[in-house]
């Protein structure tokens, strides 16, 4: 089995990935950027070759150089874990006639309006919405649509640019402060909890299935530095709450006709209990939530995911035991991380249901959280008992603070 990966070192989990692949027994082709001393070693280890281009820019310079490079030798799939790079993998797979996604279907899994076309098409529940290439265009989107209303790039990324408007004069303003982006979405504001339906699937069956709830909304973190996010795996997939986020997951699943690998959506639940999809990628999670999976089920979902994609099986015993609160903190003042407040309390008291901790050591400048999801601070918290992983998790939440001066 060769596979070609694109961007093996790049974003942090990508080594993982490759990792996962060559302990299933691919040989990794790796395709990036970076001179090969410069990728993290997981990434070299797992990498049976490895090609630096001159950059992902060209796609067709791209494809020439792979061509050249492969020499003639046959490759099974082309995979890509990052966003962009999508259509990338999808030119290389059409061109060496390799199975997976093609630029079609990536197309549906990366615009946001052409999603939500093809889900609704199904007869599924999506928010009201149209897309705008200009001023007019949105007014226009907004009669069909009313308020509270939402307005967000066509494929935007991290809530950037996002705005939900209650009257006019907050659309208006909207519309202004997003003059700089050429195409937008424009879709009634749904309330309700956020949660995401992630999957790993081969050849159209659901291997595995998982679905997190984000604590406080995505929206409302890009826009309060100061709130610990928390994201909790759930445990039961069967409960009241989430049940309705599964089943439209699965026909989501259906309408796009999803074959093989990771698959991560967001809906929301209102508070009678309907799901309302949200949006979908045709990609693992990011922000750590593959690692969360793994801690709820004691799985190693990148090794999962390598043996999914290359024999269409996953072979570890994926039931989950635990629910799994993740939580990042963003650290408290600026400059260099003093003090890790209440830690070591808090380590004493919780230390066993606490599966792993890693926070910016003192000494270190803080990070920006714009940039790094993580931000100051990721901590595991996990239980079997969903009420009791909550409740810890908010001590670390409240009480632990990153502190820099
Ligand atoms: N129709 C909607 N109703 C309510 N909130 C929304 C809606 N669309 C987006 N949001 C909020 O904005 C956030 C970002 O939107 P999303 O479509 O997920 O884009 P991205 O995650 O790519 O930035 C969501 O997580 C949610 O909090
Ligand atoms: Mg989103």
């Amino acid at each position: 089995m060769n596979v070609v990966y694109l961007s093996p070192g790049f974003p942090a989990e990508m080594p993982l990935f490759v990792r996962g692949l060559a302990q299933v027994g691919a040989r990794v082709f790796g395709v990036g950027d970076q001179p090969a001393a410069a990728l993290p070693q997981q990434a070299r280890e797992g990498l049976h070759d490895y090609l630096q281009v001159g950059g992902f820019a060209d796609e067709g310079a791209v494809v020439d150089e792979v061509r050249r490079w492969l020499h003639g030798r046959s490759i099974d799939r082309v995979e890509c874990m990052w966003e962009r790079l999508m259509y990338l993998a999808a030119t290389l797979r059409e061109t060496f006639s390799v199975p997976g996604m093609n630029r079609a279907q990536t197309a549906i899994v990366r615009d946001k309006e052409a999603m939500k076309q093809a889900v609704e098409k199904a007869g599924l529940r999506v928010p009201r919405h149209g897309r705008a290439r200009s001023r007019n265009e949105a007014w226009a989107v907004l009669e069909r649509v009313g308020f509270p209303s939402i307005v967000k790039p066509i494929d935007g990324a991290g809530s950037q640019d996002t705005y939900r408007c209650d009257d006019r004069q907050q659309f208006e303003d909207a519309l202004q402060r997003t003059r700089h982006v050429d195409e937008l979405s424009v879709e009634e504001f749904i309330e309700g909890e956020e949660l995401t339906y992630d999957t790993v699937c081969a050849n159209g069956d659901i291997l595995f299935e998982n679905v997190s709830w984000y604590r406080p909304k995505p929206m409302v973190l890009a826009k309060s530095p100061w709130v610990s996010m928390e994201n909790v795996v759930l445990r039961d997939l069967g409960h009241e709450f989430v049940r309705p986020g599964v089943e439209l997951g699965h026909g989501v699943l259906r309408a796009l006709g999803f074959a093989t690998g990771f698959t991560h959506m967001e809906w929301f639940r209102k508070p009678d209990g309907e799901a309302v999809f949200g949006e979908i990628g045709g990609r693992p999670p990011g922000a750590r939530l593959v690692h969360a999976m793994n801690y709820s089920a004691d799985i190693d979902l990148f090794r999962g995911w390598a043996e999914a994609t290359c024999y269409g099986r996953l072979s570890q015993d994926t039931r989950k035991r635990y629910n799994c609160s993740m939580v990042f903190k963003r650290a408290q003042g600026d400059g260099i991380v003093r003090e890790h407040r209440n830690l070591a309390a808090l380590l004493r008291e919780f230390g066993e249901h606490v599966a792993c901790v890693e926070l910016t050591p003192i000494g270190e400048p803080r990070r920006d959280w714009r940039k790094v999801v993580v931000g100051d601070g990721w901590i595991v918290v996990r239980h079997p008992e969903l009420d009791r992983c909550l409740e810890i998790a908010q001590h670390f939440v409240r009480d632990l603070a990153v502190i820099a001066r």
